[in-house]
């Protein structure tokens, strides 16, 4: 999604703002843009459309525009076609060259976000004698902030309340004005954004890794608060425009965990953080051999009080809900429905307070994935967000939160955040089974001992990555491939065909085993791939006998197994074994060489792996 980024303080703003915003590349974007000023001169605007160095060439690496305040903007197309012309920054004035130029205008603001009501806004707008030159809904907001500045004479701070009130959508925006130099306005609903503090410079951001490395000492800006923001200075305040406080947070993640670390990709790097990732989540959730959810206040008498739960999420998250049904199911016995975020914010599921929502975001920005959690609230459920991002929308929204201690995910596949939110689910399943008398004391401590092995299992099944670099070469030009499992590996198969299809762009579906032969069956032709997963003993046969119907119609197959079903090589053409651990748990280990067979694949076909195309890291929008 879109990107925003500002800088106030001594320095050359746009060297530091082009460099926010390469950090913030990998949340996905068409096209950016730079709003610059010197002390009270007005601000000057360039903006180009396709990747960063294209807006970097444009401005000599940020020499050419002089200043020490700005904002800066990647945009990822929603209102309006990716075009110079839609590209933010945008301004109040009536006339901006295509490609920028110094704005003869009071209000310059970027965007990030959706504004409903844009239309009938522009329609007011014009009405007022404003005209427009863009497609964007935001060129509509900047123009209504500038409408109410001057209308009622009022300063920034009222002029952007008086804004927040009369739009509907979601926004994060940040927004100068000719007559406030050296500072910088801000405003936020459902779309995050944070402010940085140092000693004589503030930074602005919609994600973290873009400041981090000037400054660890931010502030989360609130649903419906504005900001202003001087060198390092930031005062807040409420819809009615009095002051009011917002704690500094320190933000603990090394810059470090934001860099490549001597990796070809994001990707591989993260993937390789996955025994980490598993680890440290683990580690925060099992305190002396019991899970301890205290912190999350998910007490017994509540896990005990429930008679439902339903997983909300989107896409990998939704997947780790998908896993996650069958092992609370089977050990908890409590009855799970999972859903996508987007399709439950619009159906009538009836719910009660023993009915426990769990939405699962890495991000915990995902808009399907908020709503989702509102409505959940507002039937009276109860609710739980799984989160990695501290200090994010759903995490502060829900009425329980635990943590995945995945550190940063850069990115826009999403691996270490999957396997970490793994963990946080098998653990909850395993602590609902204990608290409500479902499995006994020696079952219980026997599935903790077996998730504590799971980060050295995983870093055994890395250690096999050079197999499946030899096979994905072999499998790069694929036109279809199909992955299969039942239960838990069907699961898995959902999260192997996403990770190929997102990053390869080579068709991939996952089915349920047993399901093929009601249609999906006759895609299958002379080669086509299908891979089955088959680490569930009581189904294994069953999916081997699915994949020999596939092979008997032409197929080549691959399996993913555990150590010991040795006999699977007489029927497949390529195996890969994990470690044998509790079935329950076997995602966390099945999944890690499918996200290196789908990394490997975009390697081979040449493509941008850690930001493949029209993808988002964090979909802010609906
Ligand atoms: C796929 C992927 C996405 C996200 C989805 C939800 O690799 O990363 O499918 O899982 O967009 O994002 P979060 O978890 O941030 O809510």
């Amino acid at each position: 999604m879109c990107g925003i980024v500002g800088y106030t303080g001594r320095e050359q703003a746009a060297p530091i703002l082009l460099d926010g915003l390469s950090r913030l590349e990998y949340r996905g974007y068409d096209s950016a843009g730079l709003a610059v000023r010197d002390g009270g001169a007005p601000a000057e605007v360039v903006k180009a459309v396709g990747k960063l160095h294209h807006l970097a060439d444009k401005t000599d690496q940020g020499r050419a525009l002089r200043g020490q305040c700005g904002i800066g903007h990647t945009r990822w197309a929603t209102h309006g076609d990716p075009t110079v012309i839609n590209a933010h920054p945008h301004v109040s004035g009536n006339i901006a060259a295509p490609g920028g130029g110094a704005a003869e205008s009071d209000v310059v603001g970027v965007h990030n976000g959706i504004i409903e009501n844009y239309a009938e806004l522009k329609e007011k707008l014009l009405r007022h004698g404003y005209v427009f030159y863009s497609d964007t809904d935001t060129e509509a907001v900047v123009k209504l902030v500038d409408y109410y500045y001057k209308k009622y004479g009022i300063g920034p701070v009222d002029a952007i309340t008086r804004t927040m009130v009369r739009v509907r959508g979601s926004y994060a925006l940040a927004l100068m004005f000719r007559d406030y130099p050296g500072e910088i306005f801000a405003a936020r609903k459902d779309s995050p954004l944070i402010i940085g503090t140092a000693e004589d410079a503030s930074y602005l951001a919609s994600d973290v890794p873009a400041i981090l490395k000037y400054t660890r000492s931010v502030y989360y800006i609130d649903n419906l608060q504005v900001a202003r923001v001087s060198p390092g200075h930031a005062v807040f305040y409420d819809l009615n425009g009095d002051e009011t406080a917002v704690p500094l947070t320190e933000i603990t993640w090394d810059a470090a965990a934001a860099e490549k670390d001597g990796f070809e990709h994001f990707m591989l790097k993260e993937i390789h953080e996955q025994p980490a990732a598993v680890r440290d989540t683990l580690n925060s959730l099992v305190k002396d051999g019991r899970a301890d959810l205290g912190a999350a206040g998910l007490t017994e008498d509540i896990i005990r009080s429930l008679n439902g739960i339903v997983i909300a999420a989107c896409g990998s998250a939704w997947h780790v809900g998908m896993a996650a049904q069958y092992v609370i199911e089977d050990l908890a016995g409590i009855p799970v429905r999972v859903e996508l975020a987007s399709e439950f914010r619009y159906r009538s599921m009836p719910m009660n307070e023993n009915t426990l929502v769990i939405v699962i975001s890495q991000s915990g920005e995902t808009a399907d994935s908020l709503a989702a959690l509102r409505v959940a609230k507002e039937r009276g459920a109860l609710t739980l967000a799984v989160v990695n991002v501290v200090g994010s929308t759903i995490a502060r929204e829900a009425d329980h939160v635990l943590y995945t201690l995945a550190g940063p995910e850069i990115a826009v596949a999403t691996t270490k955040a999957y396997s970490a939110q793994l963990a946080a689910m098998d653990v909850l399943a395993a602590e609902m089974a204990r608290a409500r008398g479902m499995i006994t004391g020696e079952h219980y401590a026997r599935l903790l001992e077996e998730l504590a092995a799971l980060p050295d299992k995983i870093r055994r099944v890395l250690e096999d990555k050079e197999r499946l670099q030899w096979f994905s070469s072999k499998i790069s030009n694929a036109h279809d491939i199909f992955f299969i499992g039942r239960g838990l590996d069907y699961a898995v198969s959902l999260e192997g065909s996403l990770k190929m299809k997102e990053i390869s762009y080579i068709h991939s579906e996952a089915y349920a085993a047993g399901e093929l032969k009601h249609g999906t069956i006759s895609l299958i032709e002379q080669g086509t791939l299908v891979i089955g997963v088959l680490t569930q003993s009581r189904l294994f046969e069953k999916t081997v006998s699915n994949m020999m119907e596939c092979k008997s119609r032409g197929a080549s197959l691959m399996g993913i197994t555990v150590n010991g079903n040795f006999a699977v090589e007489d029927s497949v053409n390529f195996t890969v074994y994990v470690p044998k651990t509790d079935e329950h748990f076997t995602p966390s280990l099945a999944v890690v060489p499918l996200q290196l067979l789908g990394y490997y694949t975009s390697v081979s076909r040449g493509l941008d792996v850690d930001k493949p195309r029209n993808l988002a890291k964090s979909v802010t929008v609906e």
